[in-house]
């Protein structure tokens, strides 16, 4: 069966990218790279050296030199993948508040962006990979065979994010969900560099009521027209 090769998913945060690039990837025998996790890997790391946010060349500095490392998932417990850097294990301690809170500033730094986005690049090189997160149809893989873009209300994100939040954590603010959202959705559209902009050539499908599994349909009948 002949598919597309190299599939790019962009979107929005809680858009529903990295379950749904996931299950595609899972589908069609690809492999998967979640690329937000390598720029929430570099926000932790910036925090955990006690970093200045602020301080762009210090970030820059770093995150050239740390060694993030995405490996198959260890458990079924909700993750995509298990994240390391150097070899820390990060992969729950990248998804708190803290880091939520600064890795949309560091997402700005044209550094990190383009230290992270050769390491994507060379994970694209070896084909047949789905690659979800903001740049990938328009930065990171420009030739990719397909383009997505994943489009919902962010009221509906932020309910997405609650309902994972509350089943994972026992708890969760809406509110501070929605209110967080609309802020790195402003900081994620507005950088000067690679903003969260759809690809001239990408598909865009709205995943607002839908089903996971209706979304990974949508786009694996993409996949297989592209073949
Ligand atoms: O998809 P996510 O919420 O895990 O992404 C975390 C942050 O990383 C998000 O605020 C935007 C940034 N990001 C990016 O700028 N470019 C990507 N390709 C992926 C994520």
């Amino acid at each position: 069966m002949a598919t597309a090769k190299n599939i790019a998913i962009d979107g929005p945060v809680a858009s529903g990218k990295t379950s749904v690039g996931l299950s595609l990837a899972d589908r069609l025998g690809y492999l998967f790279l979640d690329t937000g996790v390598m720029y929430r890997a570099a926000a932790w790391a910036a925090v955990e050296a006690g970093l200045d946010i602020d301080d762009e060349q210090a970030v820059s500095d770093l995150t050239a030199k740390i060694k993030i490392e995405i490996m198959k998932p260890s458990a079924a417990d909700g993750r995509s993948n298990d994240i390391f850097v150097d070899g820390q294990d990060v992969t729950w301690e990248i998804r708190k508040d803290y880091v939520n809170n600064n890795v949309s500033q560091i997402s700005t730094y044209k550094q990190v962006r383009k230290v992270l986005t050769e390491q994507q690049r060379l994970f694209g090189q070896r084909g047949s990979v789905v690659m979800v997160g903001r740049d990938i149809g328009t930065v990171v893989l420009p030739d990719a065979d397909l383009k997505v873009f994943l489009i919902a209300s962010v009221e509906e994100r932020a309910r997405r994010r609650y309902n994972e939040d509350k089943q994972r954590k026992g708890s969760a603010d809406y509110q501070q969900i929605l209110d967080n959202m609309i802020q790195r959705d402003k900081t994620d559209s507005s950088r000067a560099v690679a903003p969260l902009v759809a690809a001239k050539d990408a598909v865009e499908i709205v995943t607002d009521g839908k089903s996971k599994d209706e979304v990974v349909e949508e786009i694996y009948q993409l996949a297989l027209k592209k073949g």
